[in-house]
């Protein structure tokens, strides 16, 4: 539920949920402006989007949108995909600092370096990288297309697949294919505690598991399903299942409740006692800073036309492969 409050300098509305709906509805109007949100953010964000959905449904809906602002409700690489596909329109991020643990690992200087090792290789990266390292990839991919992207490479091109050594070998595994994997992860489908969703299969042995290609190996092989957000989502929705244990950020859970009401989905939990389930980047963003973007038209997303015009390129061959 919506806690924050509006200071009387910056608006004169109430601290109701309500209130900052319905300006951020007339903002919208104002501006001709778009609110695309990923599942991972806070359900009142959730509740007020035009469209919901997983960084390739987001992609999608960036590439062929119509308004002339696009608030993007997610972190900083899906904001950046957002604006290199529209470089003549306001792109506003709720939090400049909702960055991705994923895109942090992977400098440019230093993948540059690594790629060099390997000059007769292609670069897949997924889509959780900064500009920079999508303007030093070949194909981009996200979790629910990496699969179909690398079976429609020939056999005999060798690949390097960056950033998330998770998913690069959930993708190698259902492929077949070896791959040259950068080391980087998600802190948020690390944290999960195999010991505790084995512990919960016991108390729900009909929950089905349903988990992200993000999560390591060892989380994987429990799983009844592995997809990306909006896959896991039509893949509960469509179950016969009612119970349902979700490694991946629990922020999914808030639509699949809201489709299901009558199904039971319970967040898998993490090795402490922590809320290090939820993205702290992705939480970052809150209804009030929408409010406050869409107000202000800040904070915006800007980036350099050169980077831009070799990131299109990786971008583009992925929404032609998908
Ligand atoms: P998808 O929504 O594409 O499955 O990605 C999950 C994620 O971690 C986004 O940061
Ligand atoms: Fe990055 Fe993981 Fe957060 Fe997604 S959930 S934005 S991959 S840190």
């Amino acid at each position: 539920m919506f806690t924050a409050t509006i200071s009387p300098n910056q608006s004169s509305l109430s601290n109701s949920p309500q209130d900052l709906f319905s300006a951020i509805t007339d903002l919208k109007k104002e501006l001709n402006a778009v609110i695309l949100a990923h599942y991972y953010q806070e359900g009142d964000i959730q509740d007020i989007a035009d469209y919901i959905g997983d960084s390739l449904g987001l992609s999608q809906q960036a590439a062929s949108t119509q308004a002339d602002v696009i608030l993007f409700a997610g972190v900083h690489f899906m904001a950046e995909t957002a604006k290199i596909l529209n470089p003549h329109k306001l792109v506003l991020l709720p939090d400049l600092e909702a960055g991705c643990s994923l895109a942090d690992s992977c400098s440019a200087d230093q993948f540059s370096k690594f790629k060099a090792q390997y000059p007769d290789h292609i670069v897949i990266s997924y889509i959780n990288c900064t500009a920079e390292i999508k303007a030093l990839s070949d194909i981009i991919c996200t979790s629910s297309n990496a699969v179909k992207i690398v079976k429609q490479i020939p056999k005999n091109q060798p690949i390097i697949f960056a950033p998330d050594k998770n998913l690069g070998r959930y993708v190698m595994e259902q492929t077949g294919r070896d791959m040259v994997l950068w080391d980087g992860s998600c802190i948020v489908h690390e944290t999960f505690s195999e010991k505790k969703i084995v512990q919960l299969k016991v108390q729900h042995p009909q929950a089905e598991i349903l988990a992200h290609p993000e999560c390591e190996t060892h989380i994987l092989r429990h799983a009844d399903y592995i997809g990306s957000t909006t896959a896991l989502l039509k893949y509960a929705l469509d179950s016969k299942s009612s119970e349902f244990i979700i490694a991946t950020e629990p922020g999914i859970i808030h639509q699949m409740a809201k489709d299901a009401p009558k199904k039971l989905f319970i967040p898998a939990p993490p090795e402490n006692n922590c809320a290090c389930n939820e993205c702290p980047y992705m939480r970052l963003n809150t209804l009030e800073k929408v409010y406050l973007a869409l107000k202000n038209r800040t904070p915006e997303i800007n980036l350099s036309e050169s980077i831009r015009v070799k990131a299109l390129k990786p971008i583009q061959k992925m929404l032609e492969m998908s």
